[in-house]
């Protein structure tokens, strides 16, 4: 009766990653439980999230090439458009979000378009808007641009609306960080930057009132949610953001944060139940509406007492 927080499955967000071919599911080493997965497979993830009660989840592509320019982020044929509509047609009800960076398909690794050994913030934000157009195509619901290029959003949106696509939401990575919790992330996506690292574009750790500033200039170009990643090192960033602004703020969970709580439970060091919902506990009463997080599924199955 007197809790002040509670965790809703309806608050939870599944990441997932897509790769070509079927009949594929492979553990990524560093992030136990979780899958590289070929659309068949995909598509039984997205009904196992149906009928847990989680009400999205967010696809992150592996394409079967990558170049310098990450063309097969806006393939009609590629894996996430694909597995989009796929989705669609067997769960119908199932919120299809997608991550829209370039840097799963690029062979440099970084977010953008690199020339002369730097990326180029303002030339990337062409090949965005391609890949959040063909998403919306291929049937997304929302789009969630994830570079930390500035001006992205404003970009995207105008993209939408224009085509036709006024009704689709922009869920935006605002105030992202330059975190080393994405490592294990990097494993699963193949996205590490071969060269440099993406501090030119992501955020520094140490910076608190600048996140104020990225989620601000977001909301302006007209994002529907705004989000703040890593969650767990960033919860003051998380409670300044839903403290200062109206919009709903969702919070990454990153891969980082789910590895070391599976790494420690399997040293038998920690209890990985209590520790995983106290942590998605902290989010939400840090401010989180919402939160993406590869924990779902055995967050879901506590909250429902379907665990087995
Ligand atoms: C970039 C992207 C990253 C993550 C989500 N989108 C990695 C990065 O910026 O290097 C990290 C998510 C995680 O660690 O779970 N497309």
């Amino acid at each position: 009766m007197v809790r002040q927080t509670s965790l809703s499955v309806d608050n939870l967000i599944y990441p997932l990653f897509v790769v070509p071919g079927i009949g594929i599911k492979r553990e990524i080493g560093s992030m136990p439980g979780c899958f590289q997965q070929s659309v068949d497979f995909i598509v039984q993830e997205a009904v196992e999230l149906r009928s847990l009660g989680i009400p999205a989840l967010i696809l992150f592509g592996i394409p079967d090439s990558k170049d310098e320019t990450g063309s097969a982020a806006f393939k009609e044929d590629g894996v996430v458009q694909s597995a989009i509509r796929a989705i669609k047609e067997a769960v119908p009800g199932m919120f299809v979000i997608t991550d829209v960076c370039m840097c799963e398909y690029t062979s440099h690794g970084h977010c953008g378009i690199v020339e002369k050994g730097e990326v180029d913030n303002d030339k990337t934000l062409s090949l965005l808007i391609q890949e959040a157009l063909s998403h919306a195509r291929a049937g997304a619901d929302m789009v969630a641009p994830s570079d930390m290029m500035d001006g992205r959003v404003g970009a995207i949106r105008n993209a939408l609306d224009r085509e036709g696509f006024k009704g689709i939401p922009i869920m935006s990575y605002a105030a992202k960080y330059a975190s080393a919790f994405y490592g294990p992330f990097r494993d699963a996506a193949e996205s590490a930057p071969q060269f440099g690292d993406r501090r030119s574009y992501q955020m520094d750790p140490a910076n608190r009132k600048e996140a104020l500033k990225e989620v601000a200039l977001d909301i302006e170009e007209g994002a529907d949610i705004i989000m703040v990643k890593p969650a767990l090192s960033y919860l003051d960033v998380i409670s300044d953001v839903k403290a200062s602004f109206v919009l709903p703020v969702a919070a990454y969970n990153v891969s980082g944060e789910y590895s070391m709580v599976k790494a420690a439970a399997r040293l038998g060091w920690i209890d990985e139940q209590r520790v995983m919902m106290e942590m998605l506990t902290s989010i939400k009463r840090a401010g989180a509406d919402i939160i993406l997080t590869y924990f779902a599924k055995d967050a879901a199955r506590l909250l429902n007492n379907q665990w087995k």
